[in-house]
């Protein structure tokens, strides 16, 4: 129960002229009211602003040895949270518990305790020994909308003068400002802890998205570039990945950002492809107001975006020889200026390119400058292509369905027969390719079942053992053998040998013994006689 005061008026005063003490104390305290006020509301830092509260306190209204203390939602225990006493300890880990002294008196039962005298108090504890016996002794609540946060306790620094009433009002009000800054304090790291949980999940999610679990394969050629790559996600080493297309250069330069020391930073990427050279460099260096027709504000580039990150060039190969110099002086100096600017700017970027194209050629052409060339290569990375990593088929098709099975809602699965008709395809459209095929077969089933009839593919490109079969398809990589050119295995071919018909059979049949032997003409029991007297390997899945 609080006493209700109002404040003492001139017109109260005692006759004879001038203000009485009352009155020259609340003019006192009213000033000092307004210094709390205004270091209330100066800074965001809760603790150093109850710390000036507690200065203002001492030095203006005459109220020294302040303590705050904040109770401990777990504990209900109240600990000291500031303490201002220039010549004695200011910060000590006591705590006050329910009934513990008078202090802890507050917390059993919420009202402000006046004392006149401190040393005639015996439930006193003194446990700061910051406290005077012989001078009075203020303590009030602070709450936040109705309920018990803390304890604002003060010690005037002269022995009782009848104005103890006057100092204790003045105290409640101060706890009151103390109450409303600390609710909008514990709303303010409220929200600031949802948004930071939010946003450690959400980096979580993300570098789960884009790390390296979602990339699969356990074949020798691509656990060699998972290695490389995460040695490289570490420093920030230029990369060059390469491959043909759908081999997942993208993922790769993703999880490469993601799992580098830059992850908390932008991944910002551009298609060097998708854009005329014009735009492309304004989009890449940003421009300045009234660069060109259109610039009706400046804008930031990819370059200035990535700043602290990573930027990923995709399609390198494909600029123009203008373009590839400019590319060159900020990956040589770091520093470039924007369209229609002079100002130099400079920027902390790591730089991921990828390109399909076989650059070593286009460097021997003349279409690709050689300085350049270099250095974007400091550590290349090559993605091989789908048909020399067959053994990975199953995982990756296993991942992939279980992606489009979470999209449909429902569980995916795929029959032996249609894995091995998988393993028997060329994939010149690589592990996108996988993808479509996967999709619409799934697509098309009715039960979530994928049976070999579902797989289907534009045109026959199966491959016959050792015999890549390819129709076209991207520019070869430099460090990869040309394909052969477009054929169809003949099975009546003179020049295969039976061993080799037998195998191609087998392989257009997705290694169905029954259906190869209907292939050749032969009975089952014929083919299974070649398989084991030629000593053919029978591929399992
Ligand atoms: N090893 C892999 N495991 C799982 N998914 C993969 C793998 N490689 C590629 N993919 C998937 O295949 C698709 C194509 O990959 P990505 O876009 O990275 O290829 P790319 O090399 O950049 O192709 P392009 O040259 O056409 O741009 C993506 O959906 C990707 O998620
Ligand atoms: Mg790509």
């Amino acid at each position: 129960m609080q006493e209700h005061h109002t404040i003492h008026s001139a017109d109260e005063c005692p006759p004879g002229g001038g203000f009485c003490r009352t009155h020259e104390l609340n003019i006192l305290l009213l000033s000092a009211l307004y210094a709390v006020s205004r270091e209330l509301s100066r800074s965001l830092n809760f603790r150093e602003s109850l710390r000036e509260v507690l200065r203002v306190l001492h030095e203006e209204a005459g109220l020294a040895r302040g303590l705050i203390g904040v109770v401990d939602a777990e504990s209900g225990k109240l600990a000291v949270h500031t303490i201002y006493n220039p010549d004695g300890p200011d910060a000590d880990a006591a705590q006050y518990g329910p009934g513990e002294g008078i202090i802890g008196l507050i917390l059993e039962r919420p009202r402000s305790i006046k004392l006149s005298r401190v040393a005639d108090e015996p439930r006193f504890l003194n446990r700061m020994r910051i406290y005077e016996p012989e001078l009075p002794f203020i303590a009030v609540p602070i709450k936040v909308g109705g309920s018990l946060q803390g304890v604002l306790a003060v010690q005037p620094e002269a022995p009782e003068d009848g104005l103890l009433e006057e100092r204790a009002q003045f105290v409640e009000m101060v706890a009151n400002l103390i109450g409303q800054n600390l609710r909008l304090a514990m709303d303010v790291a409220q929200e600031k802890s949802s948004l930071l949980e939010e946003r450690d999940l959400l980096r979580r999610t993300v570098r789960h998205q884009h790390g390296f679990d979602s990339m699969v394969g356990h074949s020798a050629v691509m656990r060699r570039v998972f290695d490389q790559a995460r040695m490289v996600a570490k420093w920030n080493t230029t990369v060059l990945i390469r491959g043909e297309t759908g081999t997942g250069k993208e993922l790769i330069a993703n999880a490469i950002h993601y799992n580098s020391p830059r992850a908390r930073n932008m991944l910002v990427k551009l298609n060097c492809a998708a854009l005329p050279e014009n735009l492309l460099e304004s989009e890449l260096f940003g421009h300045e107001r009234g660069a060109f027709t259109g610039a009706v504000e400046a804008r930031k580039g990819r370059f200035e975006q990535a700043n602290g990150g990573t930027l990923f060039l995709d399609e390198i190969g494909e600029v123009s020889a203008a373009f590839q110099a400019k590319l060159l002086r900020i990956l040589q100096e770091g520093e470039f200026e924007r369209v229609g600017g002079s100002k130099t700017i400079k920027v902390d970027v790591r730089i991921i390119a990828a390109t399909h194209r076989d650059l070593e050629t286009a460097v021997e052409m003349g279409d690709f400058r050689e300085d350049l060339f270099y250095r974007l290569n400091v550590m290349p990375l090559f993605l091989p292509p789908l048909r020399e990593r067959i053994e990975d088929i199953p995982d990756i098709a296993r991942h992939l369905l279980g992606k489009i099975g979470n999209d449909q809602k429902r569980k995916l699965t795929l029959t032996d027969m249609a894995q091995r008709r998988l393993a028997s395809h060329d994939w010149p459209g690589n592990v996108r390719e996988l993808e479509n095929c996967l999709e619409r077969a799934a697509v098309l089933s009715e039960d979530g079942r994928i049976d070999v009839d579902l797989i289907r593919f534009p045109s026959s490109r199966e491959r016959s053992s050792g015999r890549p079969l390819r129709n076209g398809g991207p520019a070869p990589l430099g460090n990869m053998p040309p394909a052969p050119p477009a054929e169809e295995v003949d099975l009546a071919d003179p020049s295969l040998s039976e061993r080799e018909r037998v195998i191609a059979a087998l392989e257009q049949a997705g290694w169905v013994q029954a259906k190869a032997a209907r292939i050749l003409g032969m009975t089952p029991r014929q083919i299974a006689y070649r398989i084991q007297t030629l000593n053919i390997e029978v591929k399992q899945f």
